[in-house]
């Protein structure tokens, strides 16, 4: 497979961060399958696929996310399509959870000694070689593999023509209380990473602005 380098540079000059939607506009139903399986098949270490997506359509729902969510109001009220993306916490993803194992058999179809070894392997990585001893440390190793897909969702976008735009303009604690209590978000089991719009301008963007290619890359 080979795509026409022309087409991928247009489509990265093409994403940026959309600060306003045309709320008239509506994303079809199967371009949006199409982002959400960018995430879906989306790389993570170890395969845990450590994500879950909220894609929050209802009204009163994206109402209640503008109260701690500074950076998204405007989006909230007129993208098509507004995700948010939950990272796992520990009952998912500690190397001792009986989540692992299951997940490697059902999901990976590893045999139980293959999953028994990686399991080993995730446990090293886990304890000594990444030091994710803590929660707060876990879920920002899970969030990692969560924005691999968040760029693979809004590069897919691109190709396509719909516009995005990233938001962590959002009070991190707040707004997980409020998923909990709203959107019955198990904060033991999640958090909250990042949100998404997808959707389609309203105005034109501003010239991009990037460093030079010698600023960003050395080569030895
Ligand atoms: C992780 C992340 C979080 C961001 N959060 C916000 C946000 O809350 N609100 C917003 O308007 N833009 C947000 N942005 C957009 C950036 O400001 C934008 O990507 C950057 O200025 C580069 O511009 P461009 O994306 O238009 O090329 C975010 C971008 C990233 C990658």
């Amino acid at each position: 497979m080979m795509i026409d380098t022309q087409a991928i540079l247009d489509a990265f000059q093409f994403r940026h961060a959309c600060k306003e939607f045309d709320a008239s506009k509506q994303i079809p139903a199967e371009e949006f399958e199409l982002i959400l399986e960018a995430a879906r098949l989306s790389p993570s270490s170890f395969g845990f696929e450590p994500w879950h997506f909220i894609v929050v359509q209802d009204k009163t729902l994206r109402e209640s996310l503008k109260q701690h969510a500074w950076g998204a109001p405007l989006k909230l009220d007129t993208a098509s399509h507004f995700v948010l993306c939950l990272a796992m916490k520990s009952p998912f993803l500690d190397a001792d959870s009986p989540y692992l194992p299951q997940f490697m058999r059902e999901v990976q179809h590893h045999p139980d000694d293959i999953a028994n070894m990686r399991l080993g392997f995730y446990k090293q990585f886990q304890q000594s070689d990444f030091g994710l001893t803590d929660e707060r440390k876990l879920f920002d190793w899970a969030s990692k593999q969560c924005y691999i897909a968040l760029a693979n969702m809004m590069t897919v976008a691109a190709m396509r023509g719909i516009d995005s735009c990233p938001i962590e303009g959002f009070k991190q604690q707040e707004t997980e209380t409020l998923l909990a209590e709203q959107f019955g978000v198990n904060l033991q089991e999640y958090g909250l990473a990042y949100m998404v719009a997808f959707g389609y301008r309203k105005h034109a963007p501003k010239a991009k602005t990037r460093r030079a290619m010698a600023q960003v890359v050395t080569w030895k």
